[in-house]
């Protein structure tokens, strides 16, 4: 078999086979870490948090902690034997437990270990603490006029000559859009429960997307080496971006006790607690100018990114930077400068949140179209497709990689076509000039997505594959699941390698102890890297049941044929059982490590050059709404999409996360609003106070289809195109359907610049501002 050779065409890859947890999802049973039986004597520790935004720590008294019924004992920064940092970035700057300082409301400052979960819960609050307060800044406008202090270098993005661009334009528009954070509310909260063993060792449980990285900070933390920690992970209940590096925290808090008390730990803590210790998405405003001509053409843009990252650097450089790589979204800009600005604010660290700042620097592309747009008095979709990438020239990013896949014009013409956009555009200006109080609608956005981590050494994966001697198969790969179906799909790929059903394979548990040095299941390339990887396996031990079953069977290796549940060898089949068991007997070894890394990439970061992307993934969507001017609310009244997977490795999954995708990306961009105070302290922090989208807030018709024709143009597994993210950015089309329906309350000739999210109080507040100033 040719190594290289990923055009799997057996019984389950590409087709529609359910999550492998389906079942246990909906019945209950599908055990996540809270569910796992205690070992006897199991502890559990609780966070204390900072109430104070910025300040001097004066001193902290224990004494009713202590005393408070069941504790076993408080851990402070003092019992650290390592180091006193889980920060992802290894800048040193993000303690497990403060000290001296507080930089944020919420920060821990000590944990409490109790008997039970309810005792340490309520110690936590016992603590005497006396603060000395200092100047604090939560909001990004705040922090720029503070000085704009940065957690970590910015990076700036360039081509082109942006003053000979603006020069070269007939028009020009400066603006601003205030884009808001989100917290990821996965329905599992963090938690970590670590079991100590003999010598240095401890075995962390961990609600992760990084185990290996877990692995790491453990060690430093015990001062131990990384191969006395294993770290596994069967499943998260969601993650969303929120469990790559916010989960250090915990299991190196759970880690700390199992050690120091030589009994198991668990930690998990409340809602409440968990939004508001732990990092969200990023807010950010964009300053922009942009310079383009009578026709709506683009000629020229300059634009700066202020995000609010927190008080530590986190991954705030990435995501940042990856803003500024989706600053074009799918436009070609002749000229362009774009500068992060990652603002250092008295707020919790923010982090990864699906899509990784990529749609903040969408949203920001498409406001700037829409200014265009009702500037010039046409349709965005107009503008929108003016100024879409070309196939063959205009077709170099700001980053200075060329776009070789674009099929971003198919996808928008086959979704116009099929939404009935043109015709549905017409009906929602008719019902407009029709009717006073209530408003329509309608709005088509592109998006494209670049794949890859842009931390060029992430992408690559290990998988470890065992074919036992009754021919099951057991599956390892550095992935983890969260609910996206990486583990169904990776099974997949390992069953039709071997032509066998997919109950031959059982699917692992991730953990550090099986495949090392792993990357964070994020930038969507799991199934990219560790179907890859485990393909890789796969083939490895195929190749010696090959050259086995020649032997033994007296015929060239040309003449094994690998076959649906088994081989044919000279003609005669045998099962696969019986070649495994004969494999064994004739001492093959029947295990394999896999890996994969990902070809052709490389990036820059100093001079803002590269090819940072393996390839794009495309996609479109229309959404119709319709507003009442007199309240502010709305109802999101259909929406149509069209998105590439390439050829999808599962059908359903890749529209369960297209759906999914999109319906977290609407609530990110019209309920969820996070609302800190003037005393620092984040008030959105459960349920009753931030919103997420219900299954009563998926749009009625909702009709999501895959763009089948595409095939990824690189040699992806199974040429398939990931999915975890591009489709949240697909929602980008409320936010333009609710700005046409409050634009048509001034006949559309005033830009509605709707922040987001996009309320019902900012519908109306847009309304009341567009009817006053159209009276003038
Ligand atoms: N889908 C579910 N159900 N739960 C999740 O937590 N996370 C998303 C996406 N889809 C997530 C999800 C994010 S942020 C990413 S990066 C990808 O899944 C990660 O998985 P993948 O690389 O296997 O697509
Ligand atoms: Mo996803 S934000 O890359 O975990």
């Amino acid at each position: 078999m040719n190594k290289h050779d990923t055009s799997i065409a057996l019984a389950t890859v590409h087709t529609s086979t359910r999550h492998d947890s389906a079942p246990k999802h909906v019945s209950g049973s599908a055990e996540y870490i809270d569910d796992m039986i205690e070992p006897a004597g199991t502890m559990h520790a609780y966070l204390a948090l900072s109430t104070k935004p910025h300040a001097e720590i004066v001193s902290i008294d224990y004494a009713a902690v202590k005393a408070s019924p069941g504790v076993i004992g408080v851990l402070t920064a003092e019992d650290i034997p390592g180091e006193n940092d889980v920060s992802p970035s290894h800048k040193h700057d993000e303690p497990i437990f403060a000290i001296g300082k507080v930089h944020f409301w919420g920060q821990p400052l000590f944990a409490v270990v109790a008997e039970t979960r309810d005792q340490a819960r309520r110690a936590a609050h016992l603590a005497k603490v006396e603060y000395r307060d200092l100047e604090f800044v939560t909001s990004v406008r705040d922090a720029q006029a503070a000085g704009g202090k940065l957690v970590t270098e910015p990076l700036k993005l360039e081509r082109g000559d942006v003053a000979a661009g603006m020069a070269s334009a007939s028009r020009r528009v400066k603006g601003s859009i205030e884009i808001g954070g989100q917290d990821h509310f996965y329905l599992e909260g963090q938690i970590a429960m670590a079991i100590p063993g003999e010598d240095e060792d401890v075995t962390v449980f961990a609600s992760t997307q990084h185990p290996s990285e877990v692995q790491l900070m453990v060690a430093a933390v015990l001062a131990i080496r990384q191969h006395a920690v294993t770290v596994q992970i069967r499943r998260m209940g969601g993650g969303f971006g929120g469990k790559e590096t916010q989960g250090n925290l915990f299991a190196a808090v759970a880690a700390l006790a199992a050690k120091k008390w030589n009994r198991a730990c668990k930690i998990r803590p409340d809602r409440d607690d968990d939004m508001t210790a732990t990092g969200k998405r990023h807010d950010f405003v964009v300053d922009y100018d942009v310079g383009y001509d009578d026709s709506g053409k683009i000629h020229a843009v300059d634009a700066v990114y202020g995000a609010r990252a927190g008080f530590s650097s986190d991954l705030s450089g990435p995501v940042t930077d990856r803003a500024l790589f989706h600053a074009d979204n799918a436009y070609w800009y002749p000229a362009v400068r774009v500068r992060s600005q990652p603002l250092y604010t008295n707020t919790v660290s923010n982090t990864a949140f699906r899509g990784f700042g990529g749609p903040q620097g969408m949203m920001a592309a498409e406001r700037w179209i829409e200014d265009i747009a009702y500037d010039l008095g046409r349709d965005p979709l107009d503008i929108r497709k003016a100024n879409f990438y070309g196939t063959t020239t205009d077709n170099v990013t700001p980053y200075h990689q060329t776009v070789g896949d674009n099929i971003i014009h198919r996808i928008v013409d086959e979704l116009e076509t099929s939404a009935d956009y043109q015709a549905r555009r017409k009906a929602v200006l008719a019902f407009n000039a029709e009717n006073a109080i209530l408003k329509k609608g309608i709005a088509l956005t592109p998006v494209k997505f670049g794949i890859s981590f842009t931390a060029t050494w992430y992408n690559q994966a290990g998988a470890l594959v065992h074919v036992y001697k009754d021919g099951s198969i057991h599956l390892s790969h550095g992935g983890t699941e969260m609910g996206q179906g990486l583990y169904i799909k990776v099974a997949q790929v390992v069953a039709d390698a071997f032509g066998v059903g997919l109950d031959v394979v059982k699917i692992m548990a991730t953990t550090t102890g099986k495949v090392p040095n792993t990357s964070a299941t994020a930038a969507s390339s799991g199934s990219d890297l560790n179907g890859m990887a485990a393909y890789d396996a796969a083939r490895q031990i195929k190749e010696r049941l090959t050259a086995h079953a020649a032997k033994l069977y007296e015929c060239s290796e040309a003449e094994v044929v690998w076959v649906p549940g088994g081989i044919e060898a000279k003609g005669k089949f045998v099962g696969f059982a019986e070649l495994a068991a004969s494999g064994y007997m004739n001492r093959v070894q029947l295990s394999a490590a896999g890996f994969y890394q990902t070809p052709t990439i490389h990036w820059d970061r100093a001079t803002g050059r590269g090819h940072p992307f393996y390839y794009f993934a495309y996609g479109a969507s229309v959404t119709e709404v319709t507003i009442d001017t007199l309240t502010g609310e709305y109802t999101v009244d259909r929406v149509d999409v069209l998105h590439d997977v390439g050829r999808s490795l599962n059908p359903a999954i890749d529209i369960g996360q297209i759906e999914g995708g999109f319906v977290q990306g609407m609530g990110w961009l019209t309920t969820e609003e996070l609302v800190w105070d003037a005393k620092g302290q984040l008030r959105t922090k459960a349920p009753s106070t931030y919103k997420i989208p219900l299954a009563s807030d998926v749009p009625p018709i909702f009709n999501v289809k895959l763009a089948e024709w595409s095939v990824n143009a690189e040699p992806t597994i199974g040429r398939s195109k990931a999915v975890g993210e591009p489709p949240f950015m697909l929602a980008m089309s409320v936010v333009e359907a609710l700005s046409m329906a409050v634009a048509s309350v001034a006949d559309y000739k005033i830009a509605p610049r709707l922040n987001t999210p996009v309320t019902p109080e900012r519908v109306l507040m847009g309304c009341e501002r567009l009817k006053r100033e159209a009276r003038g």
